[in-house]
């Protein structure tokens, strides 16, 4: 696939085969298209952790425990102890900090641009990705489950699994461009 063709054919979906788990390598390929995003000072800021299996659901866990103890709706925290379980894979992106809240901005900011690159070699492979957020008092929780280091930011948590659809995009604002000659 056309690099411009995945740019505008990925959509945020979980339409996936349930049954179909991404293998370790595979993961680990993507993973690794990943790093190849742009990172000032070249401080390698991303962490990434596969979860499958029974971990969707003791992610979970964690994760509504959290939430519950930072006061979140139970409604939200009886929903997130299974929801990481609706994709055979999910991969937890993290952000280490930086040694100043700058280089903390840009080691989020290189993070940001190594997902786009993972979901973009995910399109081109057929493998359908969802980008979700951490919820905001479990950053601390999901690092340490995963074994990130303290203080590394949730950059967010991401469903895969190999596409059975993908849904039509809706249309895009059109580019506001300023051009200064
Ligand atoms: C930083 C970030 C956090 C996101 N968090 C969520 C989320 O928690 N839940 C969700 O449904 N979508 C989340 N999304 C996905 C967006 O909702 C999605 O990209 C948007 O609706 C546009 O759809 P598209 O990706 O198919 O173009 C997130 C996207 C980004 C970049």
């Amino acid at each position: 696939m056309h690099v411009d063709d995945a740019i505008r054919f990925r959509r945020t979906t979980m339409v996936v085969d349930a049954d179909r788990i991404l293998e370790r390598s595979l993961i680990e390929e993507l993973c690794e298209l990943a790093t190849w995003a742009p990172n000032h000072k070249r401080t390698w800021p991303w962490r990434f952790a596969s979860i499958t299996a029974g971990a969707r659901l003791r992610l979970g866990a964690v994760i509504a425990d959290a939430m519950d103890a930072h006061g979140d709706d139970s409604t939200k925290v009886a929903k997130a102890r299974t929801k990481y379980a609706r994709t055979p894979n999910i991969l937890v992106i993290g952000s280490v900090p930086g040694d100043t809240s700058e280089r903390s901005a840009e080691n989020r900011d290189a993070v940001a641009a190594a997902a786009q690159n993972l979901m973009l070699a995910a399109t081109a492979r057929g493998i359908a990705t969802y980008w979700g957020s951490c919820p905001k008092g479990a950053h601390e929780a999901v690092a340490r489950f995963v074994g990130f280091e303290p203080g590394t930011h949730i950059a967010g948590i991401f469903y895969l699994g190999w596409a059975r659809d993908t849904p039509d995009a809706p249309a895009r604002p059109p580019a506001r461009v300023i051009h200064i000659d």
